[in-house]
């Protein structure tokens, strides 16, 4: 089992070395080894996705990344941006299945800016189609405008659109998870505007007769970013686009109230797969040592779990990270009057000591 290690910036570097430390204390032999990405590939190396860390991707079983990104690299041409090199991964690697749960922990439920009622027990997993849609399409530029509302005016352009194999692709992997859990699945479209969300919902429902036990609603964006904060445990699996995914899964992941706590899975066909945090690089607390490690070292237990074939040790760590919580231990993003203050560190010392 081969792991590419890629810390990326700012808390990314402080967050997974706890989460490698989890690793390390689970008795299981893998071989780790480390790339820079993001910012800190463009510092050494001129560019965010170096060849070398792309091929070491490319030959690993699963990466555990951190997050990359910081201000200070805003005015850099976009192929030169940290954010290419997330990108640049999930297309290169053809990690179309991106998994992001939304689980509201028992000891967090106040942690919400909603009423504990409405999110207690919450358990949604949104998943996001990763390689397609407005985020890829071509062709896509800056040009002068030959027709339109300003004809000779300056516009830039993008293309939104989705073949019926990666729709179809998609929808299997949402069906196939429900079947696990909830057996519910909402699909969220724009089929009221847009022809490619048209297509979308048709072939929903075409793989939907295929799952029968599995209950099928389609829901239009605008009204699921409403229901998501009206109504949130109506929901099971989300299943969408790229855009619409980035989006509504941001706005999931605030209703746990603790981002810090969410790990990501981005899949391919051949179940290898980039694991993550849901939060980003956090710039404006990188290394200071306060930076949340758990949601990273959940996502290792992701890792372990769909990329790795280690279920058990994915359900030693996940136990152990609610065992810490119960302990009262939180990282400042957490915390709460009387529970106890702890940084990044011990945080990632007590879950391996849970771990025991
Ligand atoms: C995410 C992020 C990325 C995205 C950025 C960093 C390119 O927001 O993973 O949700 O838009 O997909
Ligand atoms: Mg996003």
């Amino acid at each position: 089992m081969k792991i590419a290690v890629l810390p990326g910036d700012g808390i990314g570097t402080e967050i997974v070395a706890e989460a490698v430390k989890v690793l390390h204390v689970l008795g299981l032999s893998f071989e780790m080894e480390t790339a820079l990405v993001g910012g800190a590939a463009y510092e050494a190396h001129g560019h965010p996705l170096p060849d070398a860390t792309l091929k070491l991707a490319q030959s690993a079983d699963a990466i555990l990344f951190g997050a990359v990104g910081d201000w200070k690299y805003d005015k850099l041409e976009r192929a030169l941006r940290p954010e290419q090199a997330i990108l640049g991964l999930r297309k290169n690697l053809g990690l179309f299945a991106n998994f992001r749960p939304a689980i509201c922990y028992e000891q967090l439920v106040d942690a919400s800016s909603l009423k504990p009622e409405l999110i207690a027990g919450l358990d949604i997993l949104i998943i996001r189609e990763l390689t397609g849609d407005i985020y890829f399409g071509q062709p896509r530029g800056r040009r002068v405008a030959t027709d339109g509302h300003f004809p000779g005016a300056e516009e830039a352009f993008d293309t939104m659109r989705y073949s019926r194999p990666e729709i179809e692709r998609i929808a299997h992997v949402a069906f196939q998870a429900a079947r696990k859990r909830g057996k519910h699945v909402t699909s969220v479209d724009k089929a009221n505007v847009l022809e490619t969300f048209q297509l979308w919902k048709d072939v929903l429902t075409e793989i939907g007769k295929e799952y029968p036990d599995v209950t099928l609603d389609h829901m239009y964006v605008d009204n699921a970013a409403m229901q998501l904060v009206k109504k949130p445990k109506f929901f099971d699996v989300v299943v969408t686009g790229n855009m619409f995914g980035d989006i509504l899964s941001d706005e999931a992941a605030m209703l746990t109230g603790s981002i810090g706590m969410l790990p990501s899975a981005s899949l391919n066909s051949k179940n290898q797969g980039l694991y993550e945090p849901s939060h980003g690089s956090a710039p404006d607390i990188a290394g200071k040592g306060v930076a949340n490690p758990l949601a990273t070292i959940l996502s290792a237990a992701m890792m372990l779990r769909f990329s790795l074939n280690q279920a058990e040790a994915a359900d030693r760590i996940e136990v152990a990270v609610k065992k810490v919580l119960a302990q009262g231990l939180r990282t400042p993003d957490i915390y709460s009057e009387g529970t106890t203050k702890v940084g990044t560190r011990e945080m990632g010392e007590a879950v391996v000591k849970a771990l025991g």
